[in-house]
């Protein structure tokens, strides 16, 4: 297994519907470390950076709309297969689709409003956590209970 960091951002409506405390304690209790985190209001410019592969298709704008209308919270987590292990604590894009279990699956309702963003590979974590992070707001730190998580 390889170290990893992911990047997640909690998006306006789980803010705004007081998820966000629910939503960081599920990674936690996982045992994935939080080696960045900070509230933000989104501009314009770095919503078209995060969203740039989608620039083009019909929800661009929409979704440029819902995640600049009111803060989020971005994160950086870090653990072994952290990429993939979030991705299944996330669930689907359309939390239609996604299981009972996942943060989308239980929390969501429309792709619209999806709740949630985490980094689907490698390239993109590195470039996600490069865009809405200076190297020296992420913390390089060891977490008591590390020894206990992995055999
Ligand atoms: P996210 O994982 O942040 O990546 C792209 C986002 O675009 C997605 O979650 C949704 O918030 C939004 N979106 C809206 N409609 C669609 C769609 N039809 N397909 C994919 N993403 C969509």
């Amino acid at each position: 297994m390889e170290k990893e960091r992911t990047f997640v951002m909690i998006k306006p409506d789980a803010v705004q519907r007081g998820l966000v405390g629910e939503i960081i304690s599920r990674f936690e209790k996982k045992g994935i470390k939080i080696v960045a985190m900070k509230m933000l209001k989104v501009d314009r410019e770095l919503a078209e950076k995060h969203y740039a592969v989608h620039k083009g298709k019909p929800f661009f704008e929409p979704t440029v709309k819902y995640i600049t209308s009111s803060p989020v919270i971005a994160m950086v987590l870090e653990g072994y297969n952290v990429i993939e292990m979030v991705r299944s604590m996330v669930g689907k894009t359309n939390p239609q689709e996604a299981a009972a279990g996942t943060i989308r699956g239980d929390y969501g309702q429309h792709i619209g409003r999806n709740i949630i963003h985490a980094s689907d590979g490698k390239e993109t974590a590195e470039y996600e956590i490069n865009l809405w992070f200076k190297q020296e707001e992420i913390c390089d730190y060891k977490r008591i209970d590390e020894v206990w998580l992995t055999e």
